[in-house]
C-alpha cells in the first residue's frame, strides 16, 4: 500500500504522483528512467486502468517500457510518435535553474533524446538531489565501444582545459564487465566534483568523436517537482517564476502493485 511506505520512498511517490496531474488526456508522453520515474509510471497506470486515461507513452529504455506495458500503458516508439507533449522523468542533481545531471541509471541518451523531442519537461526528485553548482555526482559520458580507451584519454586530456575540481575518469561496470547502454554502448563517468561552466562542458564533450551523449541536460527541464518524506510537495518553474507547496493526500486505498 502507497501509504505503508517508508520516508524515501514516500518523497518519490508524492513526487510522481504531484506530477502526474500535469497530464492530460490524449497526451503524448515521455516517460523516464530510474526509481523515482517508476513511481511516476505506477502512478500513470493507475489512472489509465482506474479513471480511463488515456495516453500513449514513449519509454527511455527498456526497463521502463516493460513497467509500462505490465501497468497498463500504450507504449509506442519515439519513431511512431516524433515529438511528445510532456516528459516526467527523475535526476541525479538539479541546480537552481533546473540545469541537470542525469544518466546515473544509464539511460541518459535516450532520456536526452526524449526529453528534447517533448514541449515540456518535468523532473520529479527528492531535496537531496538539489545542489548550487553541478558535478559532485559523477557526470556519465556515452562512448561507442570501439576504441573507447582512447575516447577516454581524449576526455581526460579535454578536461584539463575545463574549469572543474576533480579530473578523474571511470569506465562504468557491471560486476566485471562493462556495463552496456540500450544501445550496447559503454558508460565513462567524470568525477569532476565542480563543473563552473556546464555549457561548455556539454559542448567540449560532444565534440570528441567516441561520445555519443553526456549527461548535462541544460535549458531542458521547465519543472521540477520535489517530494519529501512527510508527504510534502514543492513546484518550482522555471519559465513563470512560480513555487508552490501542497501536502500530497496518500489514500489508504492507493495500490500501486495491484495492476489487475
Ligand atoms: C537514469 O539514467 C537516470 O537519469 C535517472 O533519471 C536518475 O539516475 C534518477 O534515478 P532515481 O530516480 O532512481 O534516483
Amino acid at each position: 500500500m502507497a501509504a505503508d511506505l517508508n520516508p524515501i520512498d514516500k518523497a518519490k511517490y508524492v513526487a510522481a504522483k504531484r506530477a502526474v496531474d500535469f497530464v492530460e488526456d490524449g497526451m503524448r508522453l515521455g516517460l523516464g528512467t530510474g526509481s523515482t520515474a517508476a513511481w511516476m509510471v505506477r502512478c500513470l497506470g493507475e489512472m489509465v486502468r482506474e479513471d480511463g486515461l488515456q495516453v500513449t507513452g514513449v519509454a527511455t529504455s527498456t526497463r521502463t517500457a516493460e513497467l509500462a506495458r505490465e501497468v497498463g500503458i500504450t507504449v509506442k516508439t519515439l519513431d511512431e510518435v516524433k515529438w511528445l507533449d510532456l516528459t516526467i522523468d527523475g535526476a541525479d542533481e538539479f541546480d537552481p535553474n533546473l540545469n541537470l545531471i542525469k544518466g546515473g541509471g544509464g539511460a541518459l541518451l535516450q532520456e536526452k533524446i526524449v526529453a528534447t523531442a517533448s514541449d515540456q519537461m518535468i523532473v520529479i526528485a527528492e531535496p537531496a538531489k538539489e545542489v548550487t553548482g553541478l558535478g559532485a555526482f559523477p557526470l556519465p559520458v556515452e562512448v561507442i565501444p570501439f576504441g573507447w580507451q582512447t575516447t577516454k584519454a581524449l576526455i581526460e586530456e579535454v578536461l584539463v582545459n575545463l574549469d572543474v575540481l576533480g579530473r578523474s575518469t571511470s569506465l562504468r561496470l557491471s560486476g566485471e564487465e562493462p556495463y552496456r547502454t540500450d544501445e550496447g554502448n559503454f558508460i565513462i563517468d567524470l568525477h569532476l566534483k565542480r563543473i563552473a561552466n556546464p555549457q561548455q562542458a556539454s559542448l567540449v564533450l560532444n565534440q570528441i568523436p567516441g561520445v555519443v551523449e553526456n549527461g548535462l541536460f541544460l535549458d531542458i527541464c521547465d519543472i521540477i517537482v520535489i517530494g519529501n518524506g512527510d508527504g510534502t510537495v514543492e513546484v518550482r518553474n522555471i519559465n513563470d517564476g512560480t513555487v508552490e507547496r501542497e501536502k500530497i493526500e496518500i489514500l489508504e486505498g492507493d495500490n500501486l502493485f495491484n495492476l489487475s
